[in-house]
């Protein structure tokens, strides 16, 4: 490849949506070796199924791997005056190389620390879970699994040392919550994952720290449970956790424990109001970290 270590854009705004096909295609004859739109969204309902705008006019970018002949810039200026044309030469980068030198290690809770997978512990730190989130959720760093840890955290004061109860985690991402909760003294965990991306993930990081036999990822969702469990979690949007509610609360013991968390502040009541808790529960302890909060429903 030419010019090894960078590549070359060509932002091109207030393209007719008629023309963006004609265009498109003397991209490509001129050497680009990818096209991509940026997209027009929104989502004015709490059922997470952003709509793409119809717009008269798209914004592309133009990818090359040399920079683009004058050839090109000069035709699109001239058949399509009223597109704004830019150029931009942008350096390689290996994303994901760049991405973990970002991701260190922290106290998760209670002395336990949370270590990426290719770094070593600090000295003196003994208590570690071991992550490498690949392209699952779960680094620890998010407001929503530092609210569960610390609602984990507080829970598991109360259970006898080495008796622990099994748990449920369901959408483990990484299995950074499970990985936890086994931790903090749980028997087992039980998780459920939709993406089957991250299943693999947990997978690993289940593996990796020595916890298989323990820690259980099924395959199947959360709606096919039988078992019951004395703590269900789930780190999940509050709008799914209203759609999966019936089955969380399924998977309770007559006296379990539920904590959820991925609920936005300005939803909260919406959350409340929808989330209908079994009777004689009650939210009994709510916890916030800047816009996201988390709760556990308990019998009174
Ligand atoms: C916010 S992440 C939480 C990951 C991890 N538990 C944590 O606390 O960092 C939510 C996860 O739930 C998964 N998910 C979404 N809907 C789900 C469902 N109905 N059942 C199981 N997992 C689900 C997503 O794929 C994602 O991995």
């Amino acid at each position: 490849m030419e010019n090894s270590g960078s590549f070359y854009k060509i932002v091109l705004k207030q393209v007719p949506r008629d023309q963006e096909d004609i265009i498109t295609g003397l991209c490509f004859d001129c050497g680009a070796s990818g096209i991509s739109e940026n997209l027009k969204f929104h989502q004015d309902s709490l059922n997470y199924e952003p709509q793409t705008i119809e717009t008269p006019f798209v914004e592309l970018v133009v990818y090359f791997e040399s920079a683009p002949g004058k050839d090109l810039l000069s035709q699109l200026q001239r058949r399509w005056s009223e597109v704004e044309v830019t150029v931009l030469e942008e350096t390689q980068k290996d994303w994901n190389e760049e991405w973990k030198k970002g991701f260190e290690e922290f106290e998760l809770v209670d002395r336990i620390w949370v270590v990426p997978s290719w770094r070593k512990a600090p000295s003196g730190v003994d208590r570690i879970l071991s992550i490498d989130p690949g392209m699952a959720f779960g680094t620890g760093t998010h407001e929503t699994t530092r609210l569960a840890s610390q609602a984990l955290f507080e829970i598991s004061k109360s259970w006898e040392r080495g008796k622990g109860p099994s748990v449920l985690d369901v959408g483990t991402g990484t299995g950074i919550l499970a990985l936890l909760a086994l931790e903090l003294g749980a028997a087992s965990v039980t998780a459920t994952e939709l993406d089957p991306v991250a299943r693999d993930v947990a997978r690993e990081n289940i593996r990796n720290n020595g916890a298989q036999g323990r820690v259980h990822i099924l395959d199947d969702q959360v709606t096919s449970i039988a078992e019951k469990f004395p703590l269900v979690m789930a780190n999940i949007i509050d709008g799914i956790l209203v759609n999966i509610q019936e089955p969380l609360k399924n998977c309770l013991t007559p006296r379990g424990l539920l904590l959820v968390t991925g609920i936005l502040a300005e939803r909260e009541n919406w959350f409340q109001n929808n989330f209908k808790l079994p009777s004689r529960y009650q939210w009994q302890k709510r916890w916030q970290l800047n816009e996201w909060v988390a709760l556990i429903g308990a019998p009174q």
